[in-house]
Parts: C-alpha cells; sequence; structure tokens
C-alpha cells in the first residue's frame, strides 16, 4: 500500500511516500529558511507563494526517488490544520488536484498527530505513552492511552516554547530559528547567570510568555546602560530553565497515569537538552523515553504518510474525504488549533 503525504502548514514544502505503513520510500523538503530569516520568522503571504512555486516540483523529485509513478499511490494524506491558512491551503488545493486526476483518495491528517506519530517511523512505541509535543506553535502533554487515541492533559497558556525561542534569538540578533542556535550557544554559556522565576500555572499547562519578557527584559535593560553581557549566557539561562519544566511536567505526567513510555514530538524534540534530560531522568524513574531521530522531528511529510497510514488502519474509509457531486474530495483547510 503506497501512501503519499503532502506538508505545507509552515515554511516547509514537503512530500513522502510511504510503502506499507513501515518503508519511507522518499521524504522530500524544500525549507524557506532563507527566505523568512531576513525577517526573523515566517511571513505568511510570502509562504504561501512559495509553496505555490515549489509544490510540483518536490512531487516530482518524491516521485522519481521512490520510483513510482502517480497511478501507483493507493491514498493521498494531506495537512489540513493547524497552520498558516494560505499555507494550508496549497497543500489542500494540489492534493485535491491530484485526487481528482488521479481519482486517489485522500486522508485528511492532523499536523501535531503527525508529529505524535513522526515516532512511529523507527521505533516500536509502546502503548500507552505520554507524548511531549513541543512546536512552533504548540505546547502539550498528551495521554496516548491506546491507537489513535490521544487525551489532552494540558497545554500552554500563552506562547508556544519554540515561538519564545524564536523571539528571543531575534531579539539576541542571532537568526532564524532560534532554538538550533540557542541550543548549540548552552553549551558555552552560564545558566545561573541570570534568575528566571518559574511561572504557576496548573500541574499540566505551561507558560513561556512570563519567561520570555525577563529574557527580553533584560536584553532591553543591558542595552540602555550599555552593559555588555555574554549572549551564551542568556541562551544557557533560558535553555536551562525550560528544559527543567518540560521534563518535570513530562515526568508527572507519566508517573501520574502510571505509564512507562515517554516519547517527544515536534520541533523543540531536537533540543539536543530535552533528549538527554528526559530520557536519563525518565530512565532513573524506570520510563522508556524515544523521540524521532533530527531529520523527523521539525515539520516534514514522512511524518504526514506514517500519521495518515495509521488513521486509516484505526478508522478505515470513514476518514476519507468525501467526493462532492462533482467526484471531487470536501476537505476544508481547518482553523482549530
Ligand atoms: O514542528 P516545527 O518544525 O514547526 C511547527 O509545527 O511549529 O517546529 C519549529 C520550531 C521552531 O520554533 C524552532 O526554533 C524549534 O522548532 N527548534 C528547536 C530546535 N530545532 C528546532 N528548538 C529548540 N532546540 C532545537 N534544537
Ligand atoms: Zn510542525
Amino acid at each position: 500500500m503506497i501512501i503519499l503525504g503532502i506538508e505545507t502548514s509552515c515554511d516547509e514544502t514537503a512530500i513522502a511516500i510511504l510503502k506499507d505503513g513501515k518503508e519511507i520510500l522518499s521524504n522530500k523538503i524544500s525549507s524557506q529558511i532563507e527566505i523568512h530569516k531576513e525577517y526573523g520568522g515566517v511571513v505568511p503571504e510570502i509562504a504561501s507563494r512559495h509553496h505555490i512555486k515549489n509544490i510540483a516540483a518536490i512531487l516530482e523529485e518524491a516521485l522519481e526517488e521512490a520510483k513510482i509513478t502517480m497511478n501507483e499511490v493507493d491514498y493521498i494524506a494531506v495537512t489540513y490544520a493547524p497552520g498558516l491558512i494560505g499555507a494550508l491551503l496549497v497543500g489542500v488545493s494540489f492534493a485535491k488536484g491530484l485526487s481528482y486526476g488521479y481519482n486517489i483518495p485522500i486522508i485528511p491528517v492532523h499536523h501535531i498527530r503527525a508529529h505524535i506519530y513522526a515516532n512511529f517511523i523507527e521505533h516500536e512505541v509502546k502503548l500507552p505513552c505520554i507524548a511531549l509535543v513541543v512546536s512552533g506553535g504548540h505546547t502539550n502533554i498528551i495521554h496516548m492511552d491506546k491507537e489513535h487515541n490521544f487525551i489532552n492533559m494540558g497545554g500552554t497558556i500563552d506562547d508556544a516554547v519554540g515561538e519564545s525561542y524564536d523571539k528571543i534569538a531575534r531579539v539576541l540578533g542571532i537568526g532564524y530559528p532560534g532554538g538550533p542556535v540557542i541550543d548549540k550557544m548552552y553549551y558555552n554559556g552560564d545558566k545561573e547567570f541570570l534568575k528566571i522565576t518559574e511561572p504557576k500555572v496548573s500541574e499540566y499547562d505551561f507558560s513561556f510568555s512570563g519567561i520570555k519578557t525577563s529574557v527580553i527584559n533584560f536584553v532591553n535593560k543591558s542595552k540602555m546602560k550599555n552593559e555588555i553581557f555574554k549572549h551564551e549566557d542568556l541562551a544557557a539561562s533560558f535553555q536551562g530553565k525550560v528544559v527543567d519544566i518540560l521534563v518535570k511536567k513530562a515526568l508527572k505526567a507519566a508517573k501520574d497515569k502510571n505509564v512507562k513510555n515517554i516519547i517527544i514530538a515536534g520541533g523543540v524534540a531536537a533540543n539536543s537538552l530535552l533528549r538527554s534530560e528526559l530520557k536519563e531522568k525518565g530512565n532513573m524513574v524506570g520510563m522508556e523515553v524515544s523521540f524521532p531521530s533530527l531529520k523527523y522531528c521539525t515539520d516534514n511529510a514522512a511524518m504526514i504518510c506514517i500519521a495518515g497510514y495509521f488513521k486509516l488502519k484505526n478508522q478505515g474509509d470513514k476518514c476519507l474525504a468525501p467526493l462532492n457531486l462533482n467526484g471531487i474530495a470536501t476537505l476544508d483547510i481547518m482553523l482549530d488549533k
């Protein structure tokens, strides 16, 4: 069974091909990071235009690498939510066109569930598990008690963790996306440099806005007073505190649910400190901790394929986008979180 996956929810135009729910035949990504870098973040209109420009070529590359034609594709899995509306629209419209032209059914895929399923590409994930979702737009603790059942235990009440990484990096003028840069700087800084208070929110919720503001205020005050500080020290203080909070809450959720497996999902799952700390602290209390390899942490279409595979496996044909009277798949992009 061949699933073609399409992802265009933010600034990556990605297409992948999955065989029999196991083998990734191709995983093509055209990243727009270099384009958005000069603005310090993703500009939605520019992102949509680049998706339109690139998507057909990415499809050709993906098919070529997988050595298949569109006629061999059984299902098209496409991200319908959440994301930038114009960007999602490009992927969904492209999927609808392919679906109509080649008579292939569409499996609508939720981007965050796909991040969770990225863990299933390389590992046999044991269920039940706790998924710590950490991306540019989301921060949640999800209890996955069985296949394709996601129970939200809590989430951020303001900024997402990746978003605060990116904003701090912008204020420090160290590039976009901020996560990978701050992650590297951490190891050359003193995490005790700036005392950051932990926000008071309920046990499985998060708040990063106050942490972000205290870091940005420090930068602005130092500028006003002409005081020089080591950027690495600030990066270390920020990352140290954030990872500490994420690890503590994920472990608490797993303990409370009596779950022995924890997975990390989303772009911030690429963070080296989060990976090592959660693994070490989790293992110490008898929990198994796993995360996708780096190429499957940030946005990609292999995770869209595998999420489509599990959705179909668990829900059957009823998960497919219905056809209208003209035989065109009806699939709306959704603005839900
Ligand atoms: O999942 P993703 O690719 O896009 C969304 O769905 O939002 O996540 C992107 C986020 C960005 O905020 C980026 O700064 C962050 O993931 N990120 C990292 C690292 N690599 C990417 N954050 C911390 N450490 C990293 N190594
Ligand atoms: Zn994502």
